[in-house]
């Protein structure tokens, strides 16, 4: 079956007796916001309730972090909201761009991955921001989407901000005389390391400290890889022979020198010199960073690199109870805190659990798990420990200073799972992945460059059951599905399905292999929002509101291109209690522009004091005079609260818009967002 959705392209959706209920299952999760993922999102359930309740958690996060530029497109935030460091207008930090990319790809619409790749290969973004793998995410996204040319397009901006590495800057670089790159921690994301508190004599650790560390080099190792992948594909072999030298270079170099023998670790060496420390020497401790090697496949697959695997998995090292530690108990300056807010202690990565790394660490273990085959052979890790670690990430998730509820933030003390940071800026932070996990590691989606769907899921049998469903990979619907008795779906074992057909099948978690020609995805919609502005008041457009004595940046909320309905972070603007009295919220244009619809964001909740408009209309001001929109034959929907409510009129050219409403009594109404197009 075909059916178009809401974004005018058609995709294949399954129909199969065992087919997940769309509808019920997003308007579960999603409430009023519902048709904005129906379409969008593969969906799940699984036998662990945790998991499958984060997932959807997971999307929503994505949803919120989805900035609308206008123009520019999307890209996906950090932050939910400003922070003074980002790029600013767009609010671009790029340590987590990977994961915003990973998580992207299994979005049925293409767009969001997309239009953030043009983002961060574009003029606006800042490659020495932090250390980076941007070019390996889109390379990950052409894993599943297959689409060569958008991902390609990239191939030169790509070299560019490779080569930009090869600076020696006070933050990173790379050295000649070894071959390795190093980074200061702080632009490496991850500030107050071994490297960096013990270049300062223990004394601080926020800057400095620079170190050959086994992150920045795999993510140049990924990135040459991407390149030179992506090289060969359009033909450019002399481009990806080069590129793949210095991959292979990286490699042999992060073996042979970060591989600690004794610590069987991958660990920093120090690239700064001072009267703590000393060039090259080995750090002295392990650090979660040192799975980092398996996130990009970079080591072999050899007995002795496996026993770093122990480390994950023991209580006195880097398994908390509650979250993977960022390094041992054993460092002397293990957990101690030097930074603050206020009051409130500030980010630090010498042994809180952090998603950020931990989305690395199960990455890295899928990676082990499903292609190290001697590396698994040890036992030393199993399919048992990627779901009990999964697990343990998911609870995470289940905030404590919220009274439980959904809300990931920074960091988190790994033996209580209480937040650390917690400040204004924390809640609902994309930092991390969880969706790509669940799918490449728990699913066991293997995404590749060739024409085939390869799915391996890394569970034991002790999980009941699971179903996923609208993968949309290489073009084509694909579900899998997993039941160890045949009581939830009626068959026993694990089953691949594509495009709504019985494609292969076992009673066991073998690993499963469909051959599938790639066939091109729909194409991407871009509507443009008229009405974003992402900076300063003083340039168009620009609201405004009827009611005198608001806070002027509140008023801008409603147009800086940012959707969420998390009552935790202000995003909207509050109307005064309603009398029965009309209020306005009017966008100037600056100059003429043809309109012909309108997203309204509505948020309301009764504990919060605020609800939908008892009535709402468009207004445009032709000739000096305000008049209603002439909706055709349409009609104003009805306003939802915590969702999208849309308004379609006859197109008109105006530069001055107004969006009238009366708030029922006594609450006020809250709007988050108004684009107009
Ligand atoms: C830049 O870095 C690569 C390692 O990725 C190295 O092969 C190359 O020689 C470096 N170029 C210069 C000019 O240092
Ligand atoms: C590993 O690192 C430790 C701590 O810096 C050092 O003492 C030891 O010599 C290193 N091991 C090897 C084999 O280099
Ligand atoms: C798993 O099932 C496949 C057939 O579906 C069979 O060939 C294989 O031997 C089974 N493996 C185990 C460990 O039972
Ligand atoms: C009713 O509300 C409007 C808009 O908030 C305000 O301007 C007006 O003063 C209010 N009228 C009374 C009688 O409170």
């Amino acid at each position: 079956m075909r059916t178009t959705n809401l974004l005018g392209w058609a995709a294949p959706l399954l129909q199969t007796a065992t087919a997940l209920d769309a509808e019920a299952l997003t308007s579960q999760y999603f409430g009023n916001d519902a048709p904005w993922y129906v379409d969008r999102i593969p969906l799940f359930e699984a036998s662990i309730s945790e998991i499958q309740e984060v997932y959807y958690y997971r999307w929503g996060l994505f949803r919120a972090h989805q900035r609308d530029l206008g123009a520019d497109g999307f890209l996906s935030t950090e932050f939910i909201n400003d922070v003074g460091w980002q790029t600013s207008p767009w609010a671009i930090l790029i340590n987590a761009a990977n994961y915003h990319l990973r998580e992207g790809r299994w979005s049925r619409d293409r767009r969001f991955k997309e239009d953030y790749a043009n983002v961060l290969f574009g003029p606006n973004t800042n490659p020495h921001q932090f250390s980076e793998v941007m070019a390996d995410g889109v390379w990950q996204g052409y894993l599943v989407d297959g689409v060569l040319e958008d991902a390609a397009s990239r191939l030169e901006a790509m070299q560019t901000v490779y080569n930009s590495w090869n600076a020696t800057l006070d933050i990173g670089g790379y050295d000649t005389s070894k071959g390795l790159y190093y980074i200061q921690p702080l632009t490496d994301a991850t500030e107050y390391t071994i490297a960096s508190i013990d270049a300062s004599g223990g004394i601080d650790g926020f800057t400095g400290g620079n170190a050959f560390r086994p992150s920045i080099n795999s993510y140049q190792y990924a990135n040459a890889l991407a390149i030179s992948k992506l090289a060969a594909l359009t033909g450019d072999q002399t481009l990806a022979d080069e590129y793949k030298e210095r991959a292979e270079t990286i490699k042999a170099l992060v073996q042979e020198h970060l591989w600690n023998s004794t610590f069987e670790h991958f660990i920093d060496r120090f690239y700064v010199d001072n009267e703590y420390v000393t060039y090259w020497d080995p750090i002295r401790g392990r650090e979660l960073v040192g799975y980092v090697p398996w996130t990009h496949d970079l080591p072999d697959d050899e007995e002795a690199f496996a026993q770093a695997w122990k480390h994950i998995i023991d209580g006195e090292k880097l398994a908390g109870s509650h979250g993977l530690r960022t390094n041992e108990p054993s460092y002397e300056y293990y957990m101690r805190q030097y930074r603050y807010e206020g009051d409130h202690p500030e980010c630090q990565w010498n042994g809180p659990a952090w998603p950020y790394q931990t989305t690395q660490a199960l990455t890295a273990l899928a990676n082990l798990l499903d292609h190290y085959p001697t590396s698994s052979a040890t036992g030393i890790i199993t399919k048992a420990d990627y779901v009990a670690i999964l697990l343990q990430y998911a609870q995470l998730h289940y905030n404590p200073s919220y009274d439980g509820i959904l809300n990931i933030e920074e960091d988190y003390n790994a033996d209580t799972g209480v937040p650390i940071v917690g400040l204004a800026r924390s809640p609902h932070y994309f930092h991390s992945g969880f969706i790509d996990q669940v799918i490449t590691g728990f699913v066991g989606i293997r995404p590749s460059a060739d024409d085939v769907l390869e799915v391996y899921p890394l569970i034991d049998e002790t999980v009941d059951y699971f179903r996923i469903e609208r993968v949309l990979y290489h073009g084509h619907d694909v579900a899998v599905q997993w039941d160890a008795t045949g009581d939830r779906y009626g068959t026993k074992g694990l089953t691949v399905e594509v495009d709504g057909k019985v494609a292969a099948q076992s009673e066991n978690l073998t690993r499963l292999t469909v051959d599938i020609s790639r066939v091109d995805p729909p194409e991407i919609d871009r509507p443009i929002a008229l009405s974003i502005q992402l900076g300063a008041d003083t340039e168009y457009p620009v609201g405004s509101v009827s009611v005198a004595g608001v806070d002027d940046s509140l008023i801008h909320n409603v147009i800086d291109g940012r959707v969420w309905f998390y009552p935790e972070i202000v995003n909207w603007w509050d109307t005064p209690v309603g009398n029965g009295s009309e209020i306005w919220y009017q966008i100037n244009f600056g100059s003429s522009v043809e309109v012909t619809r309108a997203e309204i964001a509505f948020a309301a909740g009764s504990e919060l004091g605020v609800d939908v408009p008892s009535q709402y209309r468009v207004q445009v001001n032709t000739g000096g005079s305000w008049v209603d929109v002439d909706l055709g034959d349409g009609e104003y929907e009805h306003a939802v609260a915590n969702g999208i409510t849309n308004v379609q009129w006859e197109s008109v050219e105006t530069s001055l818009l107004r969006l009238v409403f009366t708030p029922k009594e006594g609450v006020a109404v809250r709007l988050v967002e108004f684009k107009v197009f």
